[in-house]
């Protein structure tokens, strides 16, 4: 990868565009394994496609997913920014057109960088990043103190689910704990055998929530993906699915989904979102405790 001329491509671009704000859409869920790295891929894939500039933020460090997804090799992640001992320039991989890495930090460290010169610093070493139109954060399962932080830092969160009766007791939850941090919310169900098995399933999490969150919170439906032996295939085969195989019923209602975000995104006068730079994103995500 010819970094010199990525960077050089950044900065013409960047200059080119008019406004640049990014969305920042977090993924989570309850319990681990439910597909959220493969969303995030492929959701981002086909952002990028659409002609978004979209960086992908693995903050689920733990299992190192995204790298092994991209067939890239991460030596640096943004807690090595925070420390100062890289940039993000030194950070972030070039995966494809308009496609970035941000090799990201789940574990509880990054709680530690709270201080006004580390965020100065921060922004203005993120403002020198690639202008996105997207940043998608891949977060850790669960509603640990690290996850928390993304999410409540993000415009967008989207909680992913399977079918398996545990997780969605564990998606439930998690819906319970965004709640308290956000007024909508997103829901994709993985892994299912029928589209109408993911409207069920979502209606039954909907209900539940409606009845004992109330109806503060405006929970969507964003898409159902349905299991698909392709999904698993391509992930081990490193090859990612809505760039190999688009013509596959599970490619295109990830496709669906990553379409719905992008008119959300066009959209975002209508829904009152105040998306920001990437460098206010990290302000929200440092500044916060
Ligand atoms: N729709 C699907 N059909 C079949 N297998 C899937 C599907 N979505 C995810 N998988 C598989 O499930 C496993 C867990 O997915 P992953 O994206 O790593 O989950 P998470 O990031 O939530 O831990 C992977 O082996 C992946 O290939
Ligand atoms: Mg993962």
């Amino acid at each position: 990868m010819n970094t010199q001329a990525s960077k050089l491509e950044a900065l013409v671009d960047a200059h080119q565009r008019p406004e640049s704000t990014v969305r920042v859409v977090a993924i989570t869920s309850g319990k681990g394994g439910v597909g959220k790295s493969t969303l995030s891929a492929n959701i981002g894939y086909v952002l990028s496609r659409m002609g978004f500039r979209v960086g992908i933020m693995d903050a689920d460090i733990g299992l190192a997913n995204l790298d092994v997804m991209f067939n890239v090799r991460t030596e640096k992640n943004i807690l090595h920014v925070f420390k100062g001992e890289a940039t993000f320039d030194d950070i972030v991989i070039k995966l494809d057109h308009n496609l970035w890495l941000i090799p990201g930090e789940s574990g509880d460290e990054i709680l530690k960088f709270s201080n006004a010169t580390i965020v100065s610093r921060l922004l203005d070493e993120a403002e020198t990043l690639a202008p996105l139109d997207f940043l998608i954060v891949d977060t850790g399962a669960g509603i640990g103190e690290t996850t928390q932080m993304f999410l409540r830092s993000a415009d967008d969160v989207v909680v992913v689910t399977i079918p398996d009766p545990a997780a969605i007791t564990d998606a439930y939850a998690m819906v319970k704990v965004v709640s308290k941090i956000k007024e909508r919310l997103f829901m994709v169900v993985n892994q299912v055998r029928t589209p109408r098995e993911g409207f069920k399933i979502f209606d039954t999490i909907k209900k539940v929530a409606v009845e004992n969150i109330g109806d503060h919170l405006e929970l969507t439906l964003l898409g159902s993906v349905r299991t698909d032996p392709y999904v698993a295939r391509s992930v081990k085969q490193r090859v990612l699915l809505c760039k190999e195989l688009t013509n596959i019923a599970s490619a295109g209602e990830i496709e669906a989904i990553a379409q719905t975000l992008a008119k959300k995104k066009e959209h975002k006068m209508l829904d009152g979102n105040k998306e920001g730079s990437i460098g206010i994103f990290f302000k929200r995500l440092l500044g916060q405790f």
